[in-house]
């Protein structure tokens, strides 16, 4: 089977954004593909972590992985510092990455530009990481949200250009973004994406927020003056998102959405959305809370994932190191 990979980093607090641009997707892929699912902790370190923190939130978010459907007898889950190859083949890539390349990246930049105190090389060389994630896997999709698409391209470059030196080296990876949801926006600022490490808590639905937060939150999101129910990005963000979250989790068209709500008011239309994410999110948090307190069930999953992931990366390392003329350990 062909393989898929995606992974995300243990920053912040999985958002509503993180769920439909990304792990409600993944669960549907294992009957296609081999599926590895990663926690990307190296990458989580460009920005600053409290160890404590970063600890139990690799826990939090991999019982959030099992409690969303990824069913670890049939995905292989694993955190990517278990996997030194991700590190050594990062390294390799560097060095066929121009920096001209990484200056484009959007996502360093607005990276940068919040946090403007700890602007560090991993920071910049981010998406070299991610290639190396992606390319030792020899993934053909990538399921990702709307703003890695940049990143995987600079994937795509990366292994056609090591390829054309030293021959088929690498599978050259394609993005698999949803339909709907692979972009949703802050409910306070629909301009922006929602974002797992966001200060202002009522931009941002949690899974594991409670019901009535979740109402609070909707009821409260940023909408317009009037009341015209459209998909309108341009004109009407608050709205145009509020339908995107709609239709991504009830499966409802916009057209069907539009029927139902438009010229009623924006009350009955975010009730509906309200109850929407509430009823979507409810068995995912019922699910956690079976999961979340058994550690060494959790430990023991990821020391499996570990050890069948590092045995397929091994295997693309090695195939590197003998292209690149360095002696076999
Ligand atoms: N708003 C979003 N809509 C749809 N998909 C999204 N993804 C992220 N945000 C949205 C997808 O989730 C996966 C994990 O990406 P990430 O680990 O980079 O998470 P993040 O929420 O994007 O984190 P932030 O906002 O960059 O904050 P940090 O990094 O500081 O924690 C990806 O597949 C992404 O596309």
């Amino acid at each position: 089977k062909p393989v898929v990979l995606s992974g995300i980093q243990p920053s912040g607090r999985l958002t509503i954004g993180n769920y439909l641009g990304a792990l409600k997707n993944w669960v549907t892929l294992n009957e296609q593909f081999d599926c590895y699912y990663m926690l990307v902790d190296l990458h989580a370190i460009t920005v600053r972590q409290d160890p404590a923190v970063l600890r139990e939130r690799c826990y939090e978010f991999l019982s959030l992985y099992i409690a969303c459907g990824l069913d670890p007898r049939k995905n292989v889950l694993f955190v990517q510092s278990h996997v030194p190859a991700h590190a050594r083949l990062s390294w390799i890539l560097n060095c066929y990455t121009q920096m001209g390349e990484l200056n484009r990246m959007t996502q360093f930049k607005d990276k940068s530009a919040k946090h403007v105190d700890n602007i560090n090389a991993g920071l910049y060389g981010y998406p070299v990481l991610m290639a190396a994630d992606i390319l030792l896997y020899q993934a053909k999709k990538v399921p990702v949200g709307d703003d890695q698409k940049q990143h995987l391209e600079l994937t795509r470059d990366v292994a056609q250009r090591f390829n054309n030196v030293y021959g088929p080296i690498f599978t050259v990876p394609e993005p698999m973004i949803p339909p709907v949801g692979a972009r949703i926006m802050g409910l306070q600022t629909p301009e922006s994406k929602m974002s797992k490490s966001d200060d202002a808590e009522t931009n941002a639905i949690y899974l594991l927020d409670d019901p009535d937060v979740i109402t609070r939150k909707v009821k409260r999101a940023v909408t317009d003056l009037g009341n015209e129910v459209r998909f309108d990005i341009a004109e009407k963000p608050g709205v145009s998102n509020l339908m995107s979250i709609l239709s991504a989790t009830t499966g409802d068209s916009f057209d069907k959405i539009v029927e139902q709500y438009n010229g009623q008011g924006y009350g009955k239309f975010k009730g509906a959305v309200a109850e929407a994410v509430v009823e979507c999110l409810k068995p995912v948090q019922a699910k956690y809370r079976d999961v979340r307190d058994d550690r060494s069930g959790l430990q023991s999953i990821l020391r499996e994932g570990a050890r069948k992931a590092a045995a397929r990366a091994d295997a693309t390392l090695a195939r590197v190191h003998e292209a690149l003329g360095f002696i076999p350990e």
